[in-house]
């Protein structure tokens, strides 16, 4: 049984292709349109995922008319008619429809390695649901909670995300980096006023913050940042604890959009002893979501670089060569990350030991300077930098570093650091760049980040390489 899981019409439209319970592709629609955040699949992803031969069924991320409907009555963005309907290929397949809360939920227990977990589903909104709650055990996944529109964890972090002049739906990672550079005390009360305690909000945040009422300078664009996070982490840390008090499994799968926002994340790794994130938990995701969801089945999970293949070795000699010389190596190799995170098949790997590489780094994403870059760190030596005592391969946390004098680079303002940590089964040619740069520096880090320009989707082929080494004059190392 061949499945082509597809979520589209809302942000991040993705592709996958599961058979018998393998995972055989799964790719982001930005990567072949270049636009980022691409809402729509195109000819080209959709070509590439029937490269795996015509599927037997399609499984949609979420009900396309129950949305409509909801749009039509509260308004909202979506709703349009997707566009893998007008592939020739693809008419007359049956089409299976999971709903949205359920693809999310789907994507992360059945890709988890738990026999039983309690799953915390929590974005902006799917059809009508915001946040939920669902309980797995073997290959049954049933919700046990949910909670309808406009009560909404996503939507009151996009309405800030909105009002301090970023693109909500898009920008609320910039507003949690830009969050540990401003105090949360100065608007704590203010924010936490909006949403009072873990299941009261005060307002619909789908029409936004319209009564601030006062007017936003560049200080305070950060401090509500600031405000909102800590409020943000308040309500979260009630919402999962009180899940871990009434059910009985003490594995938690965590997925929704929510999920992305890894420093809250964090938290929830002191209520349940194990968590599983899948590195894809926004709806992007969810088109791997709606295949599982179709198959009720457990899938073979063991890595997220799923998407378009750059072939060849991974180019461990070329990459320890242009550290040692340059001390930045920007790499295509392998098959493409299913989700937002480089995770050193299309990275821009650099040494974290100099203090201007930052700068130098954001210079060629052309981001803005105080975006903070990540660490990629070699697993056994994970807890010896970090303060963690767990792994981390999809950069889903950030534990306190421990020595932010040797790689100042990769420290963000609050002492801590999205870590993404390394072993030989999950990427032997990255693990062998960090053992060979670990033997030569005495670090076992490096600086990871996407290869990107920023408002870009990461490089996808070779038609992108060749693109980007008109403007980076260096060249990409594959
Ligand atoms: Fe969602």
């Amino acid at each position: 049984m061949r499945i082509l899981g597809i979520n589209e019409t809302t942000h991040d439209a993705a592709v996958c292709v599961v058979e018998d319970g393998k995972i055989l592709f799964a790719a982001h629609a930005e990567r072949y349109s270049k636009k980022k955040n691409d809402w729509f699949t195109n000819m080209a992803i959709l070509d590439e995922a029937l490269s795996y031969g015509v599927p037997d069924q399609i499984a949609y991320y979420e009900d396309h008319w129950l949305k409509k409907y909801r749009i039509f009555r509260h308004g909202g963005f979506g709703g349009q008619t997707p566009f893998y309907r007008s592939h020739p290929r693809l008419k007359n397949i049956p089409t299976y429809v999971s709903f949205h809360h359920h693809s999310h939920a789907a994507a992360g227990y059945y890709t988890s390695p738990f026999d039983d977990a309690v799953v915390v589903v929590l974005d902006a909104i799917g059809e009508f649901t915001t946040s939920s709650i669902w309980l797995g055990e073997g290959d049954s996944l049933k919700q046990v909670e949910r909670w309808k529109y406009p009560f909404s964890f996503g939507l009151f972090y996009s309405a800030f995300t909105d009002l301090i002049g970023l693109k909500p739906n898009e920008e609320e990672y910039i507003m949690m980096g830009m969050a540990a550079y401003g105090d949360p005390e100065i608007y704590y009360e203010r924010v936490s006023k909006y949403f009072p305690s873990v299941y009261k909000q005060t307002r619909n945040f789908h029409r936004g913050i319209s009564d601030w009422g006062q007017e936003i300078t560049e200080t305070d664009r950060f401090h509500i940042a600031a405000a909102v996070q800590k409020v943000y982490e308040d309500r979260l840390w009630d919402f999962v604890y009180i899940a871990r008090q009434k059910y009985s499994s003490s594995n938690l799968v965590f997925m929704g959009g929510c999920a992305l926002n890894s420093k809250a994340n964090t938290l929830l790794l002191d209520i349940f002893p194990n968590v599983w994130i899948m590195p894809n938990p926004g709806d992007a995701g969810s088109a791997l979501g709606a295949a599982a969801s179709a198959m009720e089945k457990k899938l073979d999970w063991q890595t997220p670089y799923l998407g378009t293949e750059i072939p060849g070795e991974y180019p461990v000699d070329k990459i320890i060569d242009a550290l040692t010389k340059d001390k930045i190596a920007p790499v295509a190799s392998g098959k493409a990350e299913y989700g937002p995170r480089a995770l050193g098949n299309r990275s821009i790997l650099a040494d974290p030991r100099d203090p201007d590489i930052k700068d130098k780094v954001n210079m060629i994403k052309q981001r803005e300077l105080f975006r903070p870059f990540a660490p990629v760190i070699l697993e056994e030596y994970a807890s010896e930098w970090f303060e963690m005592d767990y792994s981390s391969p999809y950069m889903q946390f950030t534990p306190r570093c421990l020595k932010p004098d040797v790689i100042p680079s990769v420290v963000h303002a609050d002492g801590t650091s999205r870590v993404q940590t390394v072993n030989k089964q999950q990427h032997p040619g990255l693990y062998e760049v960090l053992t060979r740069w670990h033997a030569l520096t005495g670090v076992p880090v490096l600086l990871n980040t996407s290869l990107n320009i920023k408002g870009q989707p990461m490089l996808n082929d070779e038609q992108d390489i060749k693109d980007w080494e008109k403007y980076y004059k260096k060249g990409i190392i594959r």
